[in-house]
């Protein structure tokens, strides 16, 4: 593989391609229009300007990684691509949208993979032009820092497809783990019962937001506590997982939190609208009950 598309420049995609930039790849980084393509390359600059002034890495391969992302503004350039990585937002009408785009312009030996969190891989690669070459490859946030990759393979994607994907994810320097096409595949599926349970105790007065955080970090040795962390994912995006896990699962030990549902219907997803469990308007996270 040399070139990858990656469709979203938000979090999620930018990551994916400075990733995949600093690897060596030639990226293509999409967006709804050019301006935002163009704005995801230079959060990605501003990273890799931190990573030189800590002396992490040299100006020669923040300009190299940086040479290789191309932003541009129409699925449509795909047509380069041997590898197209959806990280959009993660609303199934929208993903099938673009894929049906971007699959009239994919070479037909490239494969279409979606960096979806929770959405049913079988089912999106219906919309896909060849579900044998479609596949989930779910990175984490921040994509730089962390470790993983998980592949998730639909009923009808190959093997070849497989195998060329977790190379790729090698090449990147992440540990790859295979999970089949199952409610929240590993990680979401055994991390957002914490979160909703955190959610649940909270609801019933077992201890405050920073008492509960505080025991899981320390005595878990967990980076962040429950409540820190769905505040860096979004509280609307583990309240959507939960969801799909209560959906997809029949089962009732996943229903969601409901202080989980009013924190997201009064708007507060977490660090990304200045306030969830944290206020984030001041010098300080300070905690909202
Ligand atoms: N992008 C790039 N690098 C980043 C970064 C970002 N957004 N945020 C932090 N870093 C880097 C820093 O530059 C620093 O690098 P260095 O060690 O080379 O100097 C390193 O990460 C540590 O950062 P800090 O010292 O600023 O802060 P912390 O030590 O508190 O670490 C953290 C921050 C890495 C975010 C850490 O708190 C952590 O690992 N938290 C848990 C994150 C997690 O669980 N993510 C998964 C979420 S679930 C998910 O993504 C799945 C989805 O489907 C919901």
């Amino acid at each position: 593989m040399k070139t990858i598309g990656v469709i979203g420049a938000g979090q999620m995609g930018a990551g994916i391609a400075q990733v995949s930039a600093a690897a060596g790849y030639r990226v293509l980084l999409s967006d709804v229009d050019l301006a935002r393509a163009e704005g995801g390359k230079a959060g990605i600059a501003k990273q890799l300007d931190r990573q030189v002034t800590k002396e992490k890495i040299t100006a020669d391969v923040r300009d190299t990684t940086l040479a290789n992302i191309e932003p541009v503004g129409d699925v449509a350039a795909m047509g380069a691509c041997d590898l197209v990585i959806e990280a959009a937002t993660e609303r199934e009408e929208i993903k099938r949208k673009i894929f049906d785009t971007v699959g009239k312009g994919m070479r037909s030996d490239a494969i279409l993979a979606s960096n979806t969190s929770s959405i049913p891989i079988t089912r999106l690669a219906q919309a896909s032009p060849d579900p044998a070459r479609f596949m989930g490859v779910h990175f984490f946030n921040p994509v730089p820092v962390m470790g993983l990759i998980e592949l998730i393979r639909g009923l009808a994607t190959s093997d070849a497809t497989v195998q060329a994907v977790e190379a790729f994810g090698r090449t990147l320097g992440k540990e790859i783990v295979h999970a089949n096409d199952a409610p929240g595949f590993i990680v979401n599926r055994v991390l957002m019962p914490m979160l909703n349970e955190a959610c649940f105790a909270l609801g019933e007065g077992v201890a405050t937001i920073r008492d509960i955080d505080t025991a899981i970090t320390l005595g878990l040795n967990h980076p962040m506590g429950p409540f820190t962390l769905a505040d860096f994912i979004g509280l609307d995006t583990c309240l959507e997982i939960t969801r799909v896990l209560f959906e997809g699962t029949g089962d009732p030990k996943f229903r969601p939190a409901p202080l989980l549902v009013k924190y997201v219907e009064a708007g507060w997803y977490g660090r990304k609208t200045g306030r969830g469990f944290y206020d984030y308007t001041g010098p300080e996270p300070v905690p909202t009950r």
